[in-house]
């Protein structure tokens, strides 16, 4: 069969979700999106078309296409995922980004990252910045898995010590020059509404318990004691949650700056110490 006909079938299986056909197809044969039009006469082999109508179907079925491939982009690094673990969204990138304006190109020093997910937000910040060293937490076993093979892909595992744990976990007796995370933070009633591809992504990467700010509220008490003196927290929060978290924050003593992404949301809180 042709690419074009390949394609043409899938994405009107999907209708209404054709760009995911055509991601799809273009992971299968290791080329971008874009590419696709120039291959559209070149025959496909059996194997391909069959894996290619197989992911159709787990598409169909409600399966986030990260979770078929396996991979995911955020900002600069390529990452593997699972399901049941969170994929990064491009909003975190925000958060990212306002760190790095923070630490300087030739900053030394560490970085604790709570409920790393894929690694994303460490393996990103570790490649911007070759003197610092992260250590991450995560009380999903996979999650924590997937961020140390993550680290070994990136080429930075010798700078990046992720660990299974509640919070500040194992790493709770140490100092550091930041604290960052993006934690579950929606409020436990939104759950039932959730998408069912978002539901896949676990009750623990998204729920943030009854009002949606108990991680929050957990952490600004908990990170005090392992902050350097002039050190931070960095925090991703739900767009309506700007004021209640800055509040939570200012209640610790910490000197607070909210930041607003792309759609003009609150995205990112930051607390000094
Ligand atoms: C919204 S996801 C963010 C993942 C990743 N940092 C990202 O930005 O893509 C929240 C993460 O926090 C983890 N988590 C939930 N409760 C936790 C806790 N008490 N301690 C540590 N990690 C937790 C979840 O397993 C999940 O991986």
């Amino acid at each position: 069969m042709k690419i074009s006909s390949l394609l043409n079938k899938g994405k009107s299986i999907l209708a209404g979700r054709e760009k995911e056909a055509e991601l799809l197809l273009a992971h299968l044969l290791k080329t971008h999106p874009h590419q696709l039009l120039l291959l559209k006469e070149k025959e496909i082999s059996k194997e391909v078309e069959r894996t290619f109508l197989e992911g159709i179907s787990l598409l169909e079925k409600g399966v986030p296409l990260q979770y078929i491939t396996g991979e995911v982009h955020f900002m600069n690094v390529k990452l593997k995922t699972e399901e049941g673990v969170f994929i990064p969204r491009p909003e975190t990138e925000l958060l990212v980004e306002k760190i790095l304006e923070i630490l300087p190109v030739d900053f030394e020093g560490k970085g604790l990252d709570i409920g790393g997910g894929t690694g994303c937000i460490s393996i990103a910040l570790l490649k911007e910045r070759e003197n610092l060293v992260m250590y991450s937490t995560d009380v999903n076993e996979k999650a924590v898995e997937l961020m140390k093979i993550n680290g070994k892909i990136n080429g930075v595992s010798e700078r990046f010590f992720p660990a299974k744990g509640d919070m500040l976990g194992p790493f709770k007796d140490m100092k550091f020059d930041f604290v960052v995370s993006n934690p579950p933070y929606i409020p436990y009633r939104r759950w039932h509404y959730l998408d069912e591809r978002v539901k896949r992504e676990g009750f623990l990467s998204l729920i943030g318990g009854r009002e949606g700010t108990e991680f929050y509220k957990r952490l600004a008490k908990e990170v005090v004691d392992v902050l350097d003196d002039n050190g931070f927290i960095a925090l991703e929060i739900g767009h309506d949650q700007g004021i209640r978290v800055k509040d939570i924050l200012e209640r610790e003593g910490f000197k607070v700056k909210i930041f607003r992404d792309f759609n003009n949301q609150d995205r990112v809180v930051i607390g000094w110490k």
